[in-house]
């Protein structure tokens, strides 16, 4: 049973319908852009395991999926150094990546992973996130190619987004309530 209702955790930003529906655009648009298996999805774990796993049954179903697991977060306080890019590898020569992330922050995800791709010879990286927070970002941020939502500068979760390990499960995404944060934090 689920401990408290998804109402409790804080306000609505956006619905499971709304995310729904712009997920598919996204898979219409992003199956449109590219030719059928021509390139392959990489997914940033944990937090967009809801987002890539969705986005891909809307896409050709020649579409690879290859997933690495990247982390920068500790509370709602980005470290700025994502940790686990140079551990990961893969058979990225000369291959076209979609990067699939839940959310464009600072901008020091996006980057380190990019540049990693490229070391292991991807030829082309573009970027997919769900959403993006109205913020300065670091110099050098790559300008995400899909874009799902643009968002206010908060702490938000739910649909795979996170507070230290908690609420990923929640069909909508919320801002985290400030008091969850002072509680937790
Ligand atoms: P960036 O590297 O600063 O752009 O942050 C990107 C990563 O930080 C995302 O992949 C998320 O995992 C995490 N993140 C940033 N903002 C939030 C948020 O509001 N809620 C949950 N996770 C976040
Ligand atoms: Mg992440």
């Amino acid at each position: 049973m689920r401990e408290k209702r998804e109402s409790e955790i804080g306000g609505l930003l956006l619905s499971e319908d709304v995310i729904r529906e712009r997920v598919r655009a996204l898979g219409t648009e992003i199956g449109t852009a590219y030719s059928a298996g021509s390139f392959v999805l990489l997914g940033l774990l944990n937090g967009s395991l809801l987002f890539t796993a969705d986005l891909l049954r809307e896409l050709p179903p020649e579409t690879e999926v290859v997933f690495w697991r990247v982390k920068s977060y500790r509370g709602t306080v980005s470290t700025g150094i994502p940790e686990g890019v140079e551990a990961e590898g893969g058979e990225f020569i000369g291959r076209t990546v979609l990067v699939v992330d839940d959310i464009l922050d600072s901008g020091c995800t996006l980057s380190a992973v990019e540049r990693r791709l490229r070391e292991l010879g991807a030829c082309a990286v573009d970027h997919c996130v769900l959403l993006s927070k109205q913020r300065p970002r670091l110099p050098g941020t790559p300008l995400p190619r899909w874009i799902g939502f643009e968002i206010p500068d908060r702490f938000v979760v739910g649909y795979g987004l996170d507070y230290n390990g908690r609420y990923r499960g929640l069909r909508s995404i919320r801002v985290l309530a400030e008091g969850e944060a002072i509680r937790e934090g």
